[in-house]
């Protein structure tokens, strides 16, 4: 290592000279906790990822606040954040979480399939192409207010009630989602058992059907700790839009296994050694998720928060 708490960096050939992070820790991340956050927390910890750095920060969800109350309190956190000079995406369901997210002048919106069924039910209470067809006028109305579409895919690699995923049956979805206008695709490993070699399958998979490279987004858990090896196979791949989440918070309510995302600050460590510019501060982040970890009353599970956390004490 080198002085000052960051990696020493030695390029490696074939990889993209810079990678933009979509941040998720205060979506992914918060909408899986036990304890309710304050709102006020919530947006000091957004303020405090702008701060570090980060310039697409997944604020929150415009879901049943049923069916996540971790994320009920869109509508008041929106408004605190809005201000900032970030991308601030958030995730909408159907038409009525689209009609939320606009009347309070959100301009980056996400919709999230499933590349399975078991999922499509568990988390949207629809069938893969029922959501499917919730989905296309909500992309369509969006994008003529303006605003860029994200289209995740879970359950790309693997699901906790079917197993094995094929990965035609995860191409048809994406196919779908870039057909009704979204502009980027982010492929979930949502229960993080993908390995590296699956996701060069997919890559390719999907680049021989016609979706190109850079409209690809990769969105690791880091169950089984391969989230950085898919990573780095996915950048090998020409992937530049890599999802990740301050000190590995994070999982899915409606997906049992899922654990954490890809730490932020481990991505961090990994693409600054690679040399791989991102625009983030790794102390400012990693002091960032320290204090969400005091906020939260438990550590993080990030080995790079943890590292340099411990460093400094
Ligand atoms: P449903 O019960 O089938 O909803 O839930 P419905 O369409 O039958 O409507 C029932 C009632 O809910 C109605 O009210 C609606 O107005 C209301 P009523 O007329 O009975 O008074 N309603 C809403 N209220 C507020 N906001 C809304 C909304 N929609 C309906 N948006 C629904 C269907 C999709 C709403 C529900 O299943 C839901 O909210 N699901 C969200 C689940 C979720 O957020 N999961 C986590 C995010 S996905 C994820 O984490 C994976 C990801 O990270 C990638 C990866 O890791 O793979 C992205
Ligand atoms: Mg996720």
């Amino acid at each position: 290592m080198s002085a000052g708490g960051l990696p020493m960096v030695v390029p490696a050939r074939g990889l993209p000279a810079r990678v933009r992070i979509h941040e998720v820790g205060a979506r992914d991340g918060l909408q899986n906790e036990r304890a309710s956050v304050p709102t006020a927390v919530k947006a000091e910890f957004i303020r405090r990822l702008a701060g570090a750095g980060l310039t697409t920060i997944e604020a929150t969800s415009f879901v049943h606040p049923k069916w996540v109350p971790q994320l009920a309190d869109a509508e008041q956190l929106f408004p605190l954040v809005s201000d900032l000079d970030v991308e601030l995406p958030v995730l909408v369901p159907n038409q009525r979480g689209l009609d939320r997210a606009l009347t309070l002048g959100a301009r980056r919106i996400a919709v999230f399939a499933s590349a399975t069924e078991s999922f499509a039910k568990a988390n949207l209470n629809r069938t893969v192409d029922e959501s499917l067809a919730v989905f296309e006028p909500v992309v369509r109305q969006a994008k003529g207010a303006g605003a860029r579409v994200r289209g995740y895919v879970s359950m790309c690699f693997g699901d906790p009630w079917e197993g094995a995923v094929p990965l035609r049956q995860v191409t048809r979805v994406c196919k779908a989602l870039r057909d009704m206008g979204c502009d980027e695709l982010s492929l979930g490993d949502t229960i993080g058992v993908a390995t590296a070699g699956h996701v060069r399958e997919l890559l390719a998979l999907l680049n021989e059907e016609g979706v190109p490279t850079d409209v690809i987004g990769v969105h690791f858990h880091d169950t089984y700790g391969q989230a950085l090896a898919n990573t780095y196979a996915a950048l090998e791949h020409g992937v530049t839009t890599v999802d990740a989440s301050a000190g590995g918070l994070g999982g899915c309510p409606y997906a049992k296994s899922a654990t954490g995302n890809l730490a932020t600050e481990d991505l961090v460590w990994m693409l600054h050694g690679l040399g791989i510019r991102t625009g983030v501060d790794l102390g400012r982040l990693t002091a960032t998720s320290v204090w969400m970890a005091e906020q939260l009353g438990r550590p993080s599970p990030s080995r790079t928060v943890r590292a340099l956390s411990h460093k400094d004490q």
